[in-house]
């Protein structure tokens, strides 16, 4: 409880008793039996069909997950459909790779912004696209009742996959739709998901990075935030509007459901709510689990990227061509970075080892009063300490090798190239050439975004970290020229590489592929940066990830008993399952915190803000002079408040995570009044656990967008295929 709240302690705690915090990310098939009511107690007007309904158009039929055509069940970011043509919302940093994709030296899109005028002019995207949630059903019976009792942890998994195999069949067969089940409570239930994905996603509309990333990696995670992060995209279908490749003879997608907008703003304790796509949480772990991560897994990830960023960052800011093409990775890199930082304060502040421990001795009390429980339990969490005690080293091996040497460009690159050695005799074959066309394609894209200089000085960093810190016996074979040839330099076996590999020059990599037979195998596979990526997959496949994956299903296993006895240790308290990439539902209160000792944040910031921090010398500050001529000229529209401030983001208390990027946060009508688009900083600990003090989401003011489209880009027209609403005054605006 905060100061604040403790004055009134005694009048509330009532209430507190009866209502649950904002934790929680919820199914929309269990709001009925779960929340609802809680939900229309903190203001929600609708119910639960309203909200999910496979009948009906409902709520859910608005939001989709954004997701790549080659991993269709993992949504990167959520989006929201805001017009009956298929318009949709995302974040600016969700959209991000396409806008970066469409981009040049002339055409920059991510420093100028793009506005599509017209529906010709929209860019269609590769690889990307968006799903709906059709229908999702709890599948735990069938999946888990033909397994028989003491069966084997082989035997269990087989017969887990056939049937999950047999659901997903039966639920695709005879339509067009996607199936996936999923575990839940670390496979105590099952549940399946069934999508429709369209895959004809075309970019609509992107603010300039000065305004859809402003404030950039230095205000990234944190409040008070005036990032004006989103995006727009349409959604093509076919005739029929069912998903298609893109076309030219596709047409905009006739929508099932779209939202309204709300342009009447928010004030503290309002209701509200966030659909969309969490990613993952980890709120069960055991306490040698969380050591683990911040004593461990954190300060290794933390040191690394800090270095990475050090060296691009620095070349970078030197150069204007070099900034465009490291922008995104830079981005990527920071994202995580800071993250960690921010999860590893914020489960200190918590003591969260020590709540984790506490709760692990209630429950070997509760174990020890039964015989029956004590067959079942009693073993767990003596078994944990010793599972992560043998996992760690390898723990750190496995994180190291992904942060460093599978992190450098050129590895990456290589794992791209592999494809050359699918080539095979028949010269002419088409399937050859098919590859190999694909191969040439790709690597201009890899290209247009690669400097040498850069990618040679992160490359030295990253090899020098896992010469240093991994055992020698872990070193892939090519490590061994340091040692003996190069006298224990790292800097001389780099130049080695970079002056005899291939990889690092476009021209000599075309001119290789075009030339291409399966004869020349031997070259690329003898290439030193070739060399060492097959070595580094050899010691990766060989030595790190078994001893890894042998402790981590070992301790899945335990994972899903120890889930199974808290679900029945606190039998009283309705328990949320952990974020697994499937649509939940979360909601809260429109809600302001106080970060440290005699500081207090608002929930709103405003445009007088963005002005505050402008600063043409620092990149992340420099304000648009459009931007500043409509702050002087008060020129807002009917969006501003009382015509005199313009609103831009705000804070609630509804738990999100990595995801739920794009996600909608809706008003108590079901309305859309903001995005989601991150969380604060001193709250980013609540993927492991959640403090209803401290963890806010941060959402965009839906009223800064409109502002930005109509007003700053001249896109009106977009603005007109919305519906807005007053819905404090229930009225459609004309
Ligand atoms: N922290 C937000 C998220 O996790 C935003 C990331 C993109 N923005 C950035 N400045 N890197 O995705
Ligand atoms: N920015 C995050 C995303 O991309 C959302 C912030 C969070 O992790 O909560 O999904």
């Amino acid at each position: 409880m905060t100061k604040k709240t403790l004055t009134f302690g005694l009048l509330i705690l009532f209430v507190i008793n009866t209502l649950h915090a904002s934790e929680g990310m919820w199914l929309p098939i269990l709001l009925k039996k779960y929340n609802i009511e809680e939900m229309q107690q903190k203001g929600f007007k609708l119910s639960a069909e309203d909200i999910y309904d496979i009948n009906n158009a409902s709520l859910k039929d608005a939001v989709v997950g954004f997701v790549r055509l080659s991993s269709p069940f993992h949504h990167f970011c959520s989006g929201e459909v805001i017009s009956p043509e298929g318009l949709v919302l995302t974040n600016h940093h969700c959209g991000y790779g396409a806008i970066q994709s469409h981009s040049s030296i002339e055409h920059d899109y991510l420093t100028d912004g793009f506005w599509a005028m017209s529906k010709e002019e929209e860019l269609a995207n590769e690889n990307i696209g968006v799903c709906f949630l059709r229908r999702m059903e709890d599948v735990t019976n069938e999946v888990l009742n033909k397994i028989p009792e003491n069966a084997t942890k082989e035997i269990r998994d087989s017969i887990i996959n056939a049937q999950i195999e047999k659901i997903e069949t039966e639920a695709t067969d005879g339509n067009e739709l996607s199936a996936k089940v999923k575990p839940f409570f670390s496979g105590n239930e099952y549940y399946l998901s069934v999508y429709e994905i369209f895959r004809d996603l075309r970019l609509v509309g992107a603010p300039p990075s000065a305004i859809g990333k402003f404030g950039g990696d230095t205000d990234n995670w944190m409040w008070p935030r005036h990032t004006g992060d989103f995006s727009m995209f349409r959604i093509y279908a076919n005739k029929e509007n069912k998903p298609a490749d893109y076309s030219e003879e596709n047409v905009p997608y006739k929508a099932k459901r779209f939202l309204e907008i709300a342009i009447d703003g928010v004030e503290k304790n309002d209701f509200t709510m966030v659909l969309g796509y969490p990613g993952t949480t980890e709120e069960y772990l055991p306490s040698f689990a969380v050591k683990l991560k911040t004593e461990v897994e954190n300060p290794a990830k933390i040191k690394i990227r800090t270095k990475t960023l050090e060296l691009m960052k620095s070349d970078m800011d030197a150069d204007a061509e070099v900034r465009i093409k490291y922008a995104a990775k830079a981005a990527g890199i920071a994202n995580g970075w800071k993250k960690w930082i921010g999860e590893n304060k914020g489960l200190k502040r918590l003591d969260a080892l020590t709540t984790k421990q506490e709760l692990e001795l209630e429950f070997t009390k509760w174990v020890n009063q039964s015989d029956d429980r004590k067959i079942e339990y009693g073993h767990v969490l003596a078994n944990y300490e010793e599972l992560y005690k043998k996992l760690e080293p390898h723990q750190l091996a496995l994180n190291y090798i992904y942060e460093t040497l599978f992190s450098t460009e050129l590895l990456k690159f290589s794992r791209k190239l592999q494809a050359l050695t699918d080539i095979t005799k028949g010269a002419n074959d088409e399937k050859n050439q098919e590859t190999l066309n694909k191969l040439i394609s790709n690597t201009k894209g890899f290209y247009k975004d690669y400097n040498l200089e850069t990618d040679k000085k992160i490359f030295s960093a990253l090899v020098t970290f896992y010469y240093t810190d991994i055992d020698k016996s872990l070193h892939p074979k090519s490590f061994q020229l340091i040692d003996k040839k190069f006298k224990g330099s790292i800097d001389a076996f780099v130049d080695y590489i970079y002056s005899k590999s291939m990889l690092p020059y476009p021209e000599k990599m075309q001119a290789f592929l075009e030339a291409y037979s399966y004869r020349k195998m031997k070259k690329f596979t003898n290439d030193p940066m070739v060399k060492l990526y097959y070595e580094t997959i050899n010691i990766y496949a060989s030595s790190i990830y078994p001893p890894y994956k042998q402790y981590h299903s070992e301790i899945n296993e335990l994972h899903r008993i120890y889930v199974k006895g808290l679900l029945e240790f606190q039998k009283d308290k309705v328990l949320f399952p952990d974020a697994n990439s499937t649509f939940r539902i979360a909601y809260g209160t429109i809600d302001d915190y106080e970060p440290r000792d005699g500081v207090s944040y608002f929930h709103q910031t405003y445009l007088s803000g963005i002005i505050e921090k402008d600063n043409p010398e620092i990149y992340d500050y420099r304000v648009p002079e459009k931007l500043k001529e409509l702050f002087t000229n008060k020129d807002f529209g009917s969006y501003g408040t009382d015509k005199k401030t313009m609103p831009v983001c705000f804070t609630a208390s509804n738990h999100t995570t990595g995801g739920n990027s794009g996600s909608p946060i809706l008003n108590e009508n079901g309305q859309l009044i903001g995005i989601n688009f991150d969380r604060n900083w001193e709250g980013t600990m609540s993927d492991v656990m959640y403090d209803p003090d401290m963890c806010r989401n941060i959402t965009l003011d839906i009223r800064y967008v409109l502002f930005i489209v109509d007003k700053f880009a001249g896109a009106k027209h977009l603005v007109d295929e919305m519906t807005l609403v007053n819905a404090k005054q229930k009225r459609q605006l004309p």
